[in-house]
């Protein structure tokens, strides 16, 4: 999105990491899957989201190995929760360890599974003020369906990777194509208002409505 240089001068001035998030982001990077994690400044900007909506209940799909969940936790206020749904048992050792050690494990109630059925098998009332979608690209489109009327009022949809690194445009792969169908989806639903911030990978930012 910005150049090599814009980018080294935008990470220079974003909040440094603590210890224990440095530990983490290192960890991940060692794992071949690593171009998974949201980049640093991203999770600050999760953790500021969080704050500054005053979100109590906060659902995450895609958790890899916890850096956004970690950063979203620790914006929670007392009492605030953070659902994190992920399908693998091996990521999520690992963000299990850093939740703890960050003394967050508490405000995070991880679902291993498929994140469709755990949202199938909830309590009709369950309900979130904050979303961040950031798995499996072909699924973004149920993703939205099955999350649209768990939103409060005046809650914040966020999607990770909606630009595909620009191939969002002229890409007829199975990913490009189910991330435009879920932009066509937010852009189009009557229930939500709000835009793709150009920022990152693609951020969706989309409030839902009364
Ligand atoms: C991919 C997925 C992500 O969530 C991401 O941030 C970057 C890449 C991928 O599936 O390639
Ligand atoms: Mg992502």
């Amino acid at each position: 999105m910005l150049s090599e240089a814009l980018g080294d001068y935008v990470r220079a001035h974003a909040e440094p990491m603590d210890l224990i998030a440095s530990e983490l982001i290192a960890e991940t990077a060692t794992m071949p899957m690593a171009g998974l994690q949201i980049a640093p400044e991203q999770g600050t900007f999760l953790k500021l989201l969080v704050q500054l909506t005053g979100a109590r209940s906060v659902l995450e799909i895609g958790t890899f190995t916890g850096f956004s969940a970690l950063c979203m936790a620790r914006g929670l206020p007392e009492g605030g929760k953070l659902m994190a749904c992920d399908v693998s048992e091996e990521w999520t050792a690992i963000a299990r360890r850093y939740w703890e050690r960050a003394g967050v494990d508490a405000r995070i109630d991880l679902r291993l599974g498929p994140a469709l059925d755990t949202l199938a098998e909830l309590p009709p009332d369950v309900d979130f003020d904050l979303v961040f979608i950031d798995a499996d690209k072909p699924a973004y489109p149920a993703y939205f369906q099955a999350v649209a009327d768990r939103m409060r009022p005046g809650g914040l949809l966020l999607a990770d990777n909606v630009l595909r690194h620009g191939r969002v445009v002229g890409d007829d792969s199975a990913a490009a194509t189910a991330i435009r169908r879920f932009n066509d989806l937010v852009a189009t639903d009557d229930r939500f208002e709000g835009m793709i911030l150009a920022a990152f990978d693609g951020l969706t930012f989309a409030r839902r409505r009364t």
